[in-house]
C-alpha cells in the first residue's frame, strides 16, 4: 500500500506542537511586561506621552543599531509616514515586490501614488536585483536627478524592499541599484525584528526602514510599529508630523502642518520596551523552531522548511514550508484542517488583488509560483523556548 506522506507529515508536526502552540504565532511574555505596565498605570501617563515611548527609542535604536527610531501606532502608520515624509505623492510610482502584505501596497495608495511590483528570487524570497535592472533597463529613463518609467511618464521615486518573513533580501544588490537611478530606498522591516544581513540589521540600508510589533509579530506591543532613520533632521520631522505636528506653545493649540495622531502610547511601548530586553532569547527560540521543523523534513525531498540565505541571519518570524507542488500543499492543508493546527497561505501576491491589479508590473513568474506551493507553520516562540 502506497504510504500517506502528507498524513505522516502533518502527525509528526502535530508532535511537535503538542502541549505548545497550533496557532500560528502566540506572543511570549516572560519579562517586565506587567512590571512597567504597572509603573504607567500608577503613573498616570498612558498616552503617547510617557518615560516608556521614549525608552523604547532608545532601545530599538541599541539593538538595530540605527542612529533614530521614532514609535509609531502601527506598522502600517510608520509606512505610511515615511512615504508621506518623503514627498511621495499622485505623480509617482513606488517600486515594491508583488510578494507581501497589504500594508506595504495600501501605504502608496494612502499617498496617491502608483505601486509597481517586482518580482522576487525563489531562494530567498525577496526582490531579485537581477530582475529589477533588466526591468528598469526596459522601462525607466534617467532625467536629470529623476528616473521616470517611460510607458506610464510618471516618476520612479522609490522602492520598498520587504524582508518577508524574516528573510533578508539582498540588499546590497538592490541599495546599488536605485543609487544607480536615484531612487529612494526605504525598507519594510515590519517582519523582520532582530534580522540581519552580513551582521547588519535590516531596516538600517534605506533612507528609512520600519519596524511592526502587531500581536503577531517576533515581539509586540500589541499594536505598533517604528521608524528607523538616519538623521536627527528626520527623526525630529517624523515625530512631529506623528503627533498631530503640534508646537510646543505654553496654553495654546498650535499646529504648523498637517499632522497625524501616529505616536505609540505609552502602556504599548512599556510592553515593547520589556519585550525588547529578551529579543535574543525569542529570537534563539525561534531559531530553534527552524532547525527543528528543518530536521523534521529532512527526508522528505518533495517539502522542504525555507532556510535563510548565505550571509544572513533570518529571525524565522514564520516558518515557511515549500512543497514541490500545488496537489502536495492541498493534501497537507487537508490534514492540517483536520487537526486544527493553524497554518496559513503565504501572502497572496497584491497583483491578483482587485484593488492592485491595474498597476504596473514586471513579469512575476516566481512569486505566482511560490504563492501557489508554499504555506506558513505555526511559529511561536514557545514551541522551543526555556522558561
Ligand atoms: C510586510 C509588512 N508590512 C507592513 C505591515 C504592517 O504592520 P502593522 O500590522 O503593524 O500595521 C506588516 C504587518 O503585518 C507586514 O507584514
Amino acid at each position: 500500500m502506497k504510504k500517506n506522506i502528507p498524513l505522516k507529515i502533518v502527525k509528526k508536526i502535530e508532535n511537535l506542537l503538542i502541549k505548545k502552540s497550533k496557532r500560528l504565532h502566540d506572543p511570549i511574555f516572560i519579562g517586565n511586561e506587567i512590571k512597567y505596565l504597572k509603573n504607567c498605570i500608577q503613573s498616570g501617563f498612558v498616552s503617547s506621552v510617557g518615560n516608556y515611548v521614549n525608552k523604547l527609542e532608545k532601545k530599538l535604536c541599541q539593538v538595530t543599531g540605527s542612529k533614530y527610531s521614532v514609535a509609531t501606532s502601527s506598522g502600517t502608520a510608520a509606512l505610511h509616514l515615511a512615504l508621506h515624509y518623503l514627498n511621495i505623492g499622485r505623480n509617482d510610482e513606488v517600486l515594491l515586490p508583488s510578494f507581501t502584505y497589504v500594508a506595504t501596497g495600501n501605504s502608496i495608495k494612502y499617498c496617491n501614488a502608483t505601486p509597481n511590483f517586482l518580482d522576487i528570487e525563489k531562494n530567498n524570497l525577496g526582490i531579485c536585483p537581477i530582475k529589477l535592472q533588466n526591468y528598469l533597463k526596459k522601462i525607466a529613463i534617467k532625467r536629470g536627478n529623476f528616473t521616470i518609467n517611460k510607458i506610464t511618464k510618471k516618476k520612479i521615486k522609490a522602492l520598498i524592499v520587504v524582508h518577508v518573513y524574516g528573510f533578508p533580501s539582498k540588499i546590497d544588490k538592490i541599495k546599488k541599484i536605485c543609487k544607480n537611478y536615484n531612487i529612494i530606498l526605504i525598507e519594510d522591516a515590519a517582519e523582520a525584528v532582530g534580522s540581519k544581513f552580513k551582521d547588519q540589521h535590516v531596516g538600517t540600508f534605506g533612507e528609512i526602514g520600519i519596524l511592526s510589533f502587531n500581536g503577531n509579530k517576533t515581539i509586540t506591543t500589541g499594536s505598533g510599529g517604528a521608524i528607523l532613520c538616519k538623521t536627527g533632521k528626520v527623526y525630529n520631522s517624523l515625530k512631529h508630523l506623528s503627533t498631530q505636528a503640534k508646537l510646543k506653545k505654553e496654553f495654546d493649540h498650535f499646529h504648523d502642518k498637517v499632522g497625524f495622531n501616529y505616536r505609540m502610547n505609552n502602556l504599548s511601548a512599556a510592553v515593547g520596551f520589556a519585550q525588547l530586553e529578551n529579543l535574543s532569547k525569542i529570537i534563539n527560540a525561534k531559531r530553534k523552531n527552524f532547525k527543528k521543523y528543518f530536521h523534521l523534513l529532512k527526508d522528505h525531498s518533495d517539502y522542504k522548511i525555507h532556510k535563510e540565505p548565505s550571509a544572513t541571519k533570518s529571525n524565522y518570524w514564520l516558518i515557511v514550508l515549500k512543497c514541490k507542488n500545488t496537489k502536495l500543499k492541498k493534501k497537507l492543508i487537508k490534514e492540517f484542517k483536520a487537526r486544527a493546527i493553524g497554518i496559513r497561505f503565504t501572502w497572496r501576491p497584491l497583483h491578483y488583488l482587485k484593488i492592485f491589479n491595474n498597476c504596473p508590473r514586471d513579469n512575476l513568474k516566481n512569486s505566482e509560483d511560490i504563492f501557489k506551493r508554499t504555506l506558513t507553520l505555526p511559529s511561536s516562540p514557545i514551541i522551543s523556548i526555556k522558561s
